[in-house]
């Protein structure tokens, strides 16, 4: 167990380099299955999920090398097992992606339920309604899930009644090596969701509308092998920019894709933040006056949800009342008790609408890392309190950020990692 101890009350400098996104590198990672021949991914974040899902992995037989940092190979041709882990599982609720690349390619695969976790609740319905439409059995036995498709999976047309970033991806997956033509209405449209098509489509799947709410994938007998560049990682791009302007700092982010962010960008510019935005790169300013903000996380491209708890950091630093209303997870605001006890003002109306009463300087506690977008937000609290925090269970922010206390050392953070 280990704990952050930051020194706060400074500002940050400097510039500082975006890594690959944890939510398209998972998702490449489980698309390995899909093919027996090789893949290489790059820009593959240095994070504690991807280590979750390398142990997964190899736990079903598949050989993976690490020939320098960053990047990875895998070859999944020595797969054995049909069964995802039971203990590995729960440590990765992302690993419910692995199981429709694994049903599509082995016509089976038995999972346990991924469980929830602390920003709501989590189920899989969609998942089980996809993979029925797609013709498979179903049985739940001794608390596992079992899918079997012997003849292969079939092309469907699968509405989501509610749109998931995870099922889509899966199910687009599971549809590159069914038989016919699959078409998915009212996806997601996450950026991740397009680059992954992208990269599937290289490999020979046939995928048309990734990007949009209406997929359309044609069955392929095969994958060949791939290459794939993970892309920047836009909720640290978020992360970092919030920071730097809860800090009234100058920040240069580098390595990273504004067009992901139209809208929080938007929403900051709307606020009076001076932001300096290039092809790769954006630029904060520290600022005298920005104005309160209201804020509704949505599916993309509207706000994400995973921005919600490092932008309420920053609103507790504008004066006058801000509004956030989180709109895809049911318990992703209770983190703003510790929030206030380290001087904020934050009311909370329901647990998914709040109004933060901005322009409280902040104070250092101790406090916890609830999730790993709670405990950013802690980081980014303890930054601008004067005084010195301690943030615990900090193997929440490791599971997504990689090597977050030396990058925001090199930026001017005071910042130790400490054993408990
Ligand atoms: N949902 C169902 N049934 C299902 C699946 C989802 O009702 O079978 C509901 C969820 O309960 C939720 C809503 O659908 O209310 C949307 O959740 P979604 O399925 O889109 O979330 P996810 O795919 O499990 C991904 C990211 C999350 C991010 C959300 C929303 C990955 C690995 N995770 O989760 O990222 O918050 O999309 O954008 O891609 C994070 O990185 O911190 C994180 C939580």
């Amino acid at each position: 167990m280990a704990k952050f101890i930051i020194q706060g009350g400074t500002k940050v400098h400097g510039t500082i380099a975006v890594t690959g996104a944890k939510n398209h590198a998972l998702k490449v990672f489980a698309a390995s299955i899909l093919s027996e021949e090789p893949m290489t991914i790059t820009n593959v974040p240095e994070i504690e999920d991807i280590f979750r899902i390398t142990e997964i992995l190899e736990d079903l037989g598949v050989t993976i090398s690490h020939p320098h940092r960053n990047k990875y190979v895998i070859d999944t041709s020595t797969i054995t097992k049909r069964q995802l882990p039971k203990k590995l599982v729960p440590k990765l609720r992302a690993s419910i992606v692995l199981t429709g690349p694994m049903l599509a390619r082995f016509g089976k695969v038995i999972f346990p339920h991924p469980g929830g976790c602390a920003i709501g609740r989590r189920p899989i319905d969609l998942f089980i309604a996809g993979y029925k439409a797609m013709g498979a059995k179903y049985e739940e036995k001794n608390g596992v899930n079992i899918f079997t498709a012997p003849n292969g999976l079939k092309g469907a047309r699968f509405v989501f009644p509610t749109v998931s970033v995870t099922c889509t991806e899966t199910l687009m997956m599971a549809a590159t090596l069914a038989k016919g033509k699959t078409t998915l209405v009212n996806a997601a449209r996450e950026p991740e969701i397009q680059a992954l098509a992208e990269y599937l489509n290289m490999q020979g799947a046939r995928i048309e509308g990734a990007g949009t709410n209406e997929i359309v994938i044609e069955g392929v007998e095969r994958l060949s092998a791939g290459v794939c560049e993970i892309i920047p990682d836009r909720i640290e791009v978020l992360s970092f920019l919030y920071l730097a302007l809860a800090a009234k700092s100058k920040l240069t982010i580098t390595a990273c894709n504004p067009e992901h962010i139209e809208t929080p960008l938007q929403l900051l510019k709307d606020a009076g933040a001076k932001l300096d935005i290039k092809e790769t790169s954006i630029t904060t300013h520290p600022w005298k006056t920005m104005k309160p903000i209201k804020v509704v996380t949505r599916e993309y491209p509207g706000f994400p949800t995973d921005g919600q708890s490092p932008l309420t950091v920053l609103l507790t630093q504008i004066p006058g009342e801000s509004e956030v209303e989180e709109t895809i997870y049911s318990n992703r605001l209770f983190y703003t008790d510790m929030l206030n006890r380290m001087g904020a003002e934050v009311d909370m109306h329901t647990p998914q609408h709040i109004t933060v009463h901005g322009g409280t300087p902040l104070r250092a506690k101790v406090v916890e890392s609830p999730d790993l977008r709670a405990g950013i937000a802690m980081v980014i609290a303890a930054v601008i309190a004067k005084g010195t925090s301690e943030i615990n269970n900090i193997y929440q922010i490791d599971r997504g950020y990689e090597q977050i206390d030396k990058r925001l050392r090199s930026i001017g953070v005071n910042i130790k990692r400490a054993k408990v």
